[in-house]
């Protein structure tokens, strides 16, 4: 039998976003945060991708660790019949089209039905908390080794949000940046707001806030600003897709970061877990970027920014290239320049 119990719930492992009692997926619903904290139940396969398409789970990891469970939830809906299963993890796969972490899960879930003639929920169960929980331990890694690299007196400014709200654990760039805060080596931390959907000042200050930790927003237009004014030592982010010559794809905005920090002298840090190496990806050109709908620019946080209807370009994702990547922290070590992915070959599916 399959241990159906929530066993991630450890003050070391974050807090839980994401939760799963075998048949129904509660998520903290990204979209309110920080006015209201609301979970939304989710117990059928379309509801799963709603939640990713629509953001009330976002990140990287956290995306494929709920589509992973919604291989469960379609699994208990499609009994013995696989075919109607494998079109349902399709459509679970196109949710988003942008973070590998998605394929990644789905293809995980779909190797261990490889030979089965239906899909077998409590297989997929153990499979999609295998995914859970290795990622839960991935965080904690890399939080160690990151915070191993920064200095004692670093400024450190980081983009869009990569907590526990983004991943199973602790998270990628945030979770680097709490373990060096609580080692004493940041001076000041401070969280870009992310537009159009403000995933840095809603999400990342209220994990920062929730955590104890104390940061500044500010808006993107200041990163320069506060680099000139030499109070970034490192840019640390997380990414959603890695090339295999380390070309970074991340939240929109990153890039911008990424050149002004090579034009300040600070160092720039990218945390993800292997997960997140797609080494059937040449190079960062190749990634599709997820455009949005324009409304989260006009409408952005419920405000009215732009007239409705007015033209705009919302790509929510852009790709820094591998020059300007200081270093790249994974669970299997810190890569630096020049970068060469293809050992993550074997992980996919
Ligand atoms: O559109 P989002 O909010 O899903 O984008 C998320 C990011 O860009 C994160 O930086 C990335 O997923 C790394 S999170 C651990």
């Amino acid at each position: 039998m399959v241990d159906m119990s929530d066993d991630f719930s450890a003050p070391e492992n974050g807090f839980q976003a994401i939760r799963f009692d075998g048949r129904c997926l509660e998520l903290l619903d990204q979209r309110v945060l920080p006015v209201r904290e609301s979970w939304l139940s989710v117990d059928h396969v379309d509801g799963v991708i709603d939640a990713i398409a629509d953001l009330v789970v976002r990140g990287a990891p956290a995306i494929g660790i709920t589509a992973a469970y919604g291989a469960v939830i379609a699994a208990h809906q499609r009994v013995g019949d696989i075919r109607a299963w494998r079109g349902d993890l399709n459509r679970l796969e196109s949710a988003r089209p942008t973070a590998v972490n998605l394929s990644w899960a789905i293809a995980r879930m779909r190797r261990v039905m490889e030979s089965a003639d239906g899909p077998d929920p409590e297989v997929l169960l153990a499979e999609a908390r295998a995914i859970h929980r290795e990622d839960i331990a991935a965080n904690r890694t890399m939080a160690e080794l990151g915070s191993e690299q920064i200095d004692a007196g670093s400024g450190v400014l980081t983009h869009c949000n990569t907590g526990s709200l983004a991943t199973g654990g602790i998270g990628t760039a945030l979770g680097v940046i709490m373990a060096a805060a609580r080692k004493g080596r940041t001076t000041a931390i401070y969280a870009d707001e992310t537009r159009p959907w403000l995933q840095g000042s809603r999400l990342t200050a209220w994990e920062l806030a929730r955590a104890g930790i104390e940061a500044r927003v500010i808006v993107e237009g200041a990163a320069a600003a506060l680099m000139a004014a030499g109070r970034v030592q490192w840019v640390i982010t997380g990414s959603d897709r890695i090339a295999a010559n380390g070309d970074v794809v991340n939240k929109i905005g990153t890039y911008s970061l990424a050149v002004l920090a090579r034009q300040h002298g600070a160092r720039f840090m990218v945390v993800a877990p292997t997960s997140t190496v797609d080494p059937l990806m040449a190079s960062g050109d190749q990634v599709a970027i997820e455009q949005r709908d324009p409304s989260e620019i006009w409408r952005a946080a419920g405000m009215q920014n732009a007239p409705d209807g007015f033209l705009a370009w919302n790509p929510v994702f852009d790709v820094t290239p591998a020059e300007l990547v200081d270093c790249i922290v994974t669970e299997q070590g810190v890569f630096t320049p020049p970068y060469s992915f293809r050992m993550a070959e074997k992980g996919r599916g």
